[in-house]
């Protein structure tokens, strides 16, 4: 922490105006993200007619910026006096930071450059109202109430990235995104530009991949584990002009955010190759994907290759000033390599030991080319394998394993865990969500990410650049779509990345989501909203019922029927005493506002009973701990990541129940999911034993897509204890996702009659 001139002044002011203060100590101001330092002074500042701005040319974007979101939003016209000022002040934390000092007479925006300042117009422009966000303010006067704003990020990298490839968004769609992103002081754009579905940017020397690797016959439809897979049979494709990715890098600097843009290698590159098959090992012709996943045709590390990708890059440089280019390394497998002669060839020549050297031989051959240009690259956690290149950043998005490994090879490294920041995956545990990849990645869970992982010493977390979440768009074909599964959880990034609250509090940033939501209708931007839902969760005082905003009114019924607002008041957790169904919903002036929340709970012979797991579940998925696989309720018959599935990597697992007594056990059933797509797979068999007799073997199939059920008719075993033995599935075989890894193995609910 650096002690500055401002934060002394800070300290000062807040001394002298704390007393003052017009917000009540509860009414949180309604900023996102939550700016670091915040005083509230007395009086009001009045945006009017006799308003105008002063600003020299190191203000130019900041100050154009707020001139045209002012006057395009009302008919404030701005050509009154200089009352708000933007004023050069260098005795800030880091050129990011910025004071937005608003008194009754003037409004100065001190920053030491533009970014600063943008980002102080950012936080003023929530301050207006929401409908200057289109142009239907109607009001002459608007007031501000005054406050004095210290601010600043505290990591330099924040970012949002969005897949184009799998399918594709218009260039307005491309900048309403940036809008959005900048809105909430993120400063960069990662834009995934190539893939094995679709090659979306013009390379003028290599006119096939605009005729062919652009395009693909067909798509996949539904979910990749639905069988059989059904295609839609029609043409998709298309790619982005160097015309229009001028046009959307200027628009994206304007907005003080750089553009990122990704091109994959060497996996990721079936497009690519269908469109010059001698990139690849075999030379033979194929087409671009038409389903997700990953595939075996990889770029062949040949001087062609080479020769191509460079010639690629060169018209890469000439329209992307980002310092930072990104190389993909992900998922390349290596099933081609390991059978061309001429990868075999090259890992004698080279002295390298596998394939996984050759993959680190051809990225840090890519590294130089962009080094010797003044470039640096970033790769997926992939490219740590083999030897990382010696100048790359490293994206951690196999959970934070590859940042802790690059952080302490002295790499910086972004965190895009796949836990936390994957905003492909459900945002909610219930019915009327689109349809998505997989996982479960609530707002909370994200609101609740701490960017630097655990395991890094102070020095080396200082490697931590920041953090971005992914939106990979297999299953998002529609822009409104994108954002929905953007908004609200963007919000929750924005808070941890510009801050990282140290006390943080879900609650009170719901409620900042819950008014944030005014400003994205105005702007008709598609968002999730959950906020109303009731959630549940059994405790030892009975059953709990929240929304994440608290104090609102939830109505619940036990006989089956729809709650009322005449049913009984929501106070203290429901007790369980038997086989209970709870029906409830959130009531606000007499009007449900909420979907119908609804929980069986199965009072079983195990419920509540001692558990233990050895070992504990996987630290991103162990549900409701070793207590929620008895506590009645059964997890998601769609999604595993809920918190009643808890989910182990690759490891067995012994499950003992302690009963209290012994009791005449007839069944014991539970759930395994099984998602070969996502690496779960259902255990091949299951041992079961009980106190003073033999154990027995069950074995498993799996009866769905999903799933694999236990259920075991034991015929009045009598026993305390239940031992269950969950050998994991073991290594995922060829031609899976995930194949060469030890599997995941997902448990619900032991239920014991
Ligand atoms: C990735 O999700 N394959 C980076
Ligand atoms: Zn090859």
């Amino acid at each position: 922490m650096h002690i500055t001139k401002t934060a002394f002044i800070l300290f000062f002011m807040a001394v002298s105006l704390a007393t003052h203060s017009s917000y009540g100590q509860s009414d949180e101001l309604q900023i996102i993200p939550k700016p670091a330092n915040v005083v509230v002074k007395e009086g009001i500042f009045t945006l009017n007619n006799r308003t105008g701005i002063a600003y020299d040319e190191t203000f130019q974007v900041s100050a154009g910026f707020l001139r045209n979101y002012i006057t395009s939003g009302s008919s404030i016209d701005l050509n009154g006096k200089a009352s708000i000022h933007f004023i050069k002040e260098t005795a800030l934390p880091n050129p990011e930071s910025y004071i937005l000092d608003i008194e009754p007479s003037q409004i100065k925006i001190m920053a030491s450059t533009d970014k600063g300042a943008f980002y102080a117009v950012q936080t003023l422009r929530q301050l207006l109202p929401p409908s200057f966000e289109n142009g239907t303010c109607e009001k002459n006067d608007v007031a501000i109430p005054a406050m004095y704003i210290e601010d600043s990020p505290e990591f330099p990298y924040r970012g949002m990235h969005l897949d184009v490839c799998r399918h594709m968004f218009s260039i307005d769609n491309i900048k309403t995104y940036i809008d959005a992103i900048a809105m909430l002081k993120f400063n960069t754009f990662h834009w995934h530009l190539t893939d094995d579905q679709g090659w979306r940017i013009e390379i003028k020397k290599y006119p096939n991949l605009q005729k062919v690797a652009a395009y693909r016959t067909e798509t996949l439809i539904g979910h990749y584990n639905t069988e059989p897979q059904q295609f839609d049979g029609k043409r998709y494709g298309g790619y982005y002009t160097q015309e229009q990715i001028k046009d959307i890098v200027a628009y994206a600097q304007s907005r003080h955010v750089t553009v990122i843009p990704e091109i994959e290698m060497p996996g990721h590159a079936q497009a690519a190759i269908s469109a010059y098959p001698e990139l690849g090992c075999t030379g033979k012709k194929i087409d671009a994907a038409t389903k997700w996943g990953v595939f075996d045709d990889i770029f062949c590390p040949k001087d062609a290759t080479f020769e191509f990708l460079q010639d690629v890059l060169d018209e890469v440089l000439e329209l992307f000033p980002s310092e930072y280019i990104h190389i993909g390394g992900d998922e390349a497998p290596k099933t081609r390599w390991e059978a061309c002669q001429h990868c075999q060839t090259l890992i004698k020549n080279k002295g390298l030991k596998d394939e996984h050297e050759l993959q680190s031989y051809f990225i840090t051959r890519i590294e130089k080319y962009l080094n010797s240009k003044g470039r640096q690259i970033i790769g997926w956690d992939e490219i740590l394998e083999g030897g990382l290149a010696p100048n790359a950043t490293v994206m951690s998005w196999r959970g934070t394993n590859g940042a802790v490994e690059a952080a302490k090879l002295n790499h910086n490294v972004i965190m895009t865990p796949n836990s936390h920041l994957y905003f492909d995956y459900y945002q909610f545990d219930g019915d009327g969500e689109p349809l998505a990849i997989g996982g479960y990645i609530p707002l909370e869970k994200v609101y609740n990410l701490n960017p630097i992982p655990d395991g890094l010493t102070e020095e080396q977390a200082g490697y931590v650049l920041g953090a971005q979440a992914n939106l990979w768009t297999e299953y998002i074909p529609t822009f409104d779509q994108v954002t929905y599964m953007v908004f609200p959880r963007i919000l929750a990034l924005s808070e941890v990345i510009w801050r990282n609250p140290k006390n943080k509090n879900y609650n009170e940033f719901a409620a900042r989501v819950e008014n944030f939501q005014n400003r994205l209708d105005v702007l008709g931007i598609n968002y999730a909203n959950h906020l109303n839902t009731i959630t549940g969760s059994m405790s030892p005082n009975g059953f709990v019922l929240k929304t994440p905003i608290l104090n609102k009114d939830i109505y619940y019924t036990l006989d089956g029927n729809l709650p009322q607002i005449h049913s009984k008041k929501y106070t203290a957790p429901i007790p369980i005493m038997g086989n209970t169904h709870i029906k409830a919903a959130v009531f606000e002036d007499n009007k449900q506002v909420s979907s119908v929340f609804s929980q069986s709970i199965n009072h079983h012979k195990a419920f509540g009973a001692k558990i233990t797991l050895n070992p504990l579940p996987h630290k991103t998925y162990s549900g409701s701990g070793a207590e929620g696989m008895v506590n009645g309720i059964s997890g998601s018959s769609s999604r595993y990541g809920d918190k009643e599935w808890i989910g182990y990597s690759g490891e067995d697992v012994e499950i003992v129940i302690d009963l209290g007594k012994k009791t005449k056990i007839n069944t014991i059933e539970t759930r395994f999911y099984h998602a070969p797509g996502q690496w779960i797979y259902a255990p091949k068999s299951v041992e079961i034993g009980f106190n003073g007799s033999s154990s027995k073997t069950v074995t498993l199939h799996p009866t769905d897509d999903l799933m694999a059920n236990l259920k075991i008719d034991l015929k009045k075993t009598k026993s305390r204890f239940i031992f269950i033995k969950v050998p994991n599935f073991g290594i995922i075989p060829e031609g899976k996702q995930g194949a060469g890894h030890r599997a995941w193995t997902f448990i619900d609910e032991i239920i014991v009659n």
